[in-house]
């Protein structure tokens, strides 16, 4: 039987796409499995008149709309602990009302005093929403736990994140924010440091000594869709690589941690960090490429998408190359790259190891092909799975090697019941374990690096548009490897 979790949970911004479209379905899954049953109650808030009936149908929607054979009695059940209560996070009244339904809840629930804080709304309000917690007395005193989870952005460079932080820290102790990268709650992205440190055969050699090169690609095929208004304000370099891609890259760079245990695992995630080189402005040149995708396959080019101004140069695309300063690392690019309306949409990594120092199979006579690289593949999504490109004979009469794949990929049945991302997120919100969550300086050591990447961009002027929809970004991400005599691992018609 799983432990069930005791815990209020005040949600800010209950009505909004994010809550709807994830998190009710992820509470409902952890309420099936017992994860929460009898002790707990969600206080749903929003500026929007709803009440605690019209609230209940709008959580019974959006578990329907998840899953569709959804037990009737078991849903029934499961909406009797949401009660909503309308907020407008600047009014001070507002929260006297939200403590009392909180004490009310809490006595008859049995919470014991836990509450967590999840903000799901715009970032201007974080820091009010905390310090007004704080200061209306909304904490909870005694032994209970507080918790407050905040959804991304977290500022849009160094100055505003740490602005932001300031804020929470007037409320929260760091070991009391939830940080949410929803990356960090894929299966196979935890699966990182399993294949790792499980395994001697890729710890012993995942350094410069043997490994070439490391590329990490996040490939979308759609485009900016609805969400014109904060991505154009964005851009791929604060949406995806600030957070997702240097929260990949640090697992894949971190030294093993002591133990598996959140602050030794962010502790080695902050060193690593650490380690990278934050560019000059020639580097970050050199090294940094962006995308803006054209008109193509029945799409309008980024710049005439619904709420996009016709001279944008937001980057839909990045490209760029990541080096560690440090004795693991030193002299291993980790390539990295993401875009909108790519070819497909797919998360992988690719981990390029050494070819063997002498290739006794090569008779260029026999006009033999030379050894391939070792290359270990971590598909992320949609397949989950690693493979391995190993050199063995090819079977034919003379001495002939040729790539062969060991494969490994989960079940279909096994990753329809592995957790999605919000599900193991929430659950690791009430048990208190931060591991799959961002640290503050992680968080600071991201934007630094990406800071000056922006910098640099801000004052050159790119040439957009740059790349078509259904390829793998511009010219220049490839030309970026071909310069290190380097190519992608993946490119496309695989
Ligand atoms: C979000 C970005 O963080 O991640 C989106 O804001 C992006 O722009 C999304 O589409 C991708 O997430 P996933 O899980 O679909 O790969």
């Amino acid at each position: 039987m799983p432990t069930e979790r005791r815990s209020l949970i005040m949600l800010f911004g209950a009505t909004g796409d994010l809550a709807t479209r994830k998190l009710y379905p992820a509470m409902y899954n952890l309420f099936k499995k017992g994860n929460i049953r009898d002790h707990f109650a969600v206080i749903g808030t929003s500026r929007h008149s709803v009440d605690d009936a019209k609230f209940r149908d709008i959580v019974t929607k959006s578990v329907n709309d998840a899953e569709k054979k959804a037990d009737k009695k078991l849903v029934a059940d499961f909406i009797k602990h949401f009660f909503f209560v309308t907020h407008d996070v600047t009014d001070l009244e507002h929260y006297s009302v939200l403590k009392d339904k909180a004490e009310e809840l809490d006595k008859e629930f049995k919470l014991n005093g836990n509450r967590v804080f999840y903000i799901s709304m715009a970032p201007n309000f974080f820091g009010t929403v905390a310090k007004n917690l704080k200061n209306q007395g909304l904490l909870s005193e005694g032994n209970g736990f507080n918790r407050l989870v905040i959804e991304k952005p977290f500022g849009r460079d160094f100055e505003s994140a740490k602005e932001l932080n300031d804020a929470l820290s007037h409320s929260f102790n760091e070991d009391q924010i939830y940080r949410i990268d929803h990356y960090l709650g894929k299966e196979m992205i935890q699966n990182i440091e399993a294949i790792r440190f499980g395994n001697t055969l890729f710890e012993a050699l995942w350094n410069n000594r043997y490994i070439d090169n490391i590329q990490v690609t996040l490939a979308e095929n759609l485009g900016v869709e609805e969400r014109a208004g904060y991505y154009d304000n964005s851009g791929a370099l604060r949406d995806m690589v600030q957070n997702h891609i240097m929260q990949i890259v640090s697992l894949l760079a971190m030294e093993q941690p002591v133990a598996f245990k959140d602050v030794d695992i962010r502790a080695e995630k902050v060193k690593a960090l650490r380690s990278l080189r934050v560019y000059n402005v020639a580097e970050a040149s050199t090294n940094f490429v962006r995308g803006q995708y054209a008109a193509g396959g029945n799409g309008k080019e980024y710049r005439e998408e619904d709420g996009v101004p016709a001279d944008s140069n937001t980057e839909t695309f990045v490209a760029g190359k990541l080096l560690f300063d440090n004795y693991r690392w030193s002299g291993v690019p980790f390539y990295i790259r993401t875009g909108k309306k790519l070819a497909d949409k797919f998360t992988r990594v690719d981990v390029v190891f050494k070819k063997p120092l002498v290739d006794i199979f090569s008779f260029p006579q026999d006009g033999n092909t030379l050894l391939s690289p070792n290359v270990l593949t971590i598909h992320i999504e949609p397949n989950q799975g690693f493979s391995l490109v190993v050199n063995a004979k090819n079977g034919d009469q003379g001495f002939h090697t040729e790539p062969v794949n060991l494969d490994f990929y989960e079940s279909s049945q096994r990753t329809q019941n592995t957790p999605q991302p919000y599900e193991r997120l929430i659950h690791d919100v009430l048990k208190g374990d931060g591991t799959n969550f961002s640290s503050w300086p992680e968080v600071a050591n991201a934007w630094k690096f990406v800071d000056q990447i922006r910098r640099v961009w801000d004052i050159q002027q790119p040439m957009f548009p740059n790349y078509l929809p259904g390829s793998m970004g511009p010219v220049a991400a490839d030309e970026l490897l071909a310069r290190d005599h380097r190519e992608w691992i993946y490119k496309l018609n695989q």
